[in-house]
């Protein structure tokens, strides 16, 4: 304790106690036959019946980097008699196996950990896209915004700091995409400049509008979603959603804002209620102005696309090929390169193409009947395919 003073040591130890000794392991980095003495989030804990009539417990946790299923054979009081619920965290002591050739925890020791002894970060992801970035590009779109009104608007609402705040918190979904910390923020600025590069090919589009609409768009998401613990739809997110909640929000800043142009405010306001297409997604009005119809395209865009190159990523991670999408309602090539059954096809090219092949057609002899070949096409394989 030389050198230091009583309060730093004091400091010292209290840290030690808080923070020092609790150990995080990142999920994405359990193996089988892991020993693992670590902090994670609990999402949810069911007790089962086992066949001799005395339970088991089975659990989902949760970090950052993933999900892991947990299971209990004894030692699970704490999560029957309420002492540790669902969405706390916990530190657990176990060991991962395979089950079904999936990772799961055995875990021999729970205990709670009150939420202000952990590193909140460690359990939620974060966008890659620096958080000081985002704040310059932010203020640079909206110094491009010319049109008085629209850009008064849009300063009113990204000033009051409580908003900027969540808004540069709040994640863009809770699945689909960018569905992470900042993720919104990330999401609206891409939005912003795929509507800009769009309005550069359609002149008549007014720019003050689309980049104040662009920017305003989601605002409804900072009160949709909550993301303190994990990311999930708030009551009044379920209740009202983001398109009537932002739209709410611009309604109340043009009242405050005393003289704001009516016409304008409706123009602005229908780019939000219209931005997501379509009344079976959710937008109340489908887009009726070039703004509007810019918005909404430049929306999708980044929402499919951010979709997609996250599964890439997933894929490239884990070595998946396809997997089913949610989002696009069909199954979706992750890989980088296609294996075999494209060398088959070029294959079978190659052998209608020859000279003996053609010669044989032009008579007349042997033709491959065409329903055959698009069989055989069609299963990329050439192994059934004979010369008749
Ligand atoms: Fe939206
Ligand atoms: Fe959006």
């Amino acid at each position: 304790m030389q050198g230091l003073r009583l309060w730093e040591y004091l400091y010292c130890e209290i840290y030690q106690e808080l923070f020092v000794q609790r150990n995080y392991i990142r999920i994405c980095d359990l193996k089988p036959g892991q020993k693992v003495e670590a902090v994670f989030l609990l999402l949810n804990s069911q007790s089962r019946p086992k066949r001799d009539g005395s339970n088991f417990v089975t659990m989902a946790l949760k970090d950052a980097t993933g999900k892991i299923t947990g299971i209990m054979w004894d030692n699970f009081a704490p999560l029957i008699n309420g002492s540790i619920r669902d969405n706390d965290y916990v530190e657990v002591a176990g060991e991962v196996l395979l089950y079904n050739n999936m990772p799961q925890f055995r875990i021999n020791k729970i205990a709670p950990v009150p939420d202000g002894e952990v590193d909140a970060a460690f359990f939620l992801p974060r966008s890659p896209v620096p958080p000081d970035q985002m704040d310059r590009e932010l203020a640079k779109r909206i110094a491009e915004i010319e049109d008085p009104d629209y850009r008064a608007l849009v300063v009113a609402v990204f000033s009051n700091s409580t908003f900027l705040d969540k808004f540069r918190q709040a994640p863009s979904a809770v699945s689909m995409h960018q569905a992470y910390l900042g993720g919104l923020m990330e999401h609206t600025l891409c939005v912003v400049r795929n509507a800009i590069s769009i309005a550069e090919n359609y002149p008549l589009a007014n720019r003050s509008l689309l980049i104040a609409g662009g920017l305003l768009h989601d605002i409804g998401k900072v009160v949709e979603f909550s993301y303190d613990k994990k990311i999930a739809y708030s009551d009044t997110g379920r209740l009202l959603g983001h398109i009537s909640i932002g739209n709410s929000m611009v309604e109340a800043h043009c009242c405050h804002l005393g003289d704001f142009p009516v016409a304008k405010k409706i123009l602005i306001q229908h780019l939000i209620l219209s931005h997501h297409g379509l009344q079976e997604y959710g937008s109340p009005k489908c887009p009726a102005t070039l703004e509007a119809l810019i918005l909404h395209h430049a929306d999708l865009l980044d929402a499919q696309l951010s979709n997609f190159t996250e599964y890439m990523a997933h894929a490239g991670r884990t070595g998946i090929r396809w997997e089913f999408s949610p989002m696009f309602d069909r199954h979706m090539f992750g890989a980088s390169e296609i294996i075999d059954d494209g060398q088959a096809v070029s294959n079978l090219a190659r052998e209608l193409a020859s000279p003996a092949a053609i010669k044989t057609s032009l008579t007349g002899g042997n033709v491959i009947p065409s329903d055959e070949l698009l069989t055989a096409l069609s299963k990329s394989s050439v192994c059934e395919l004979r010369l008749k």
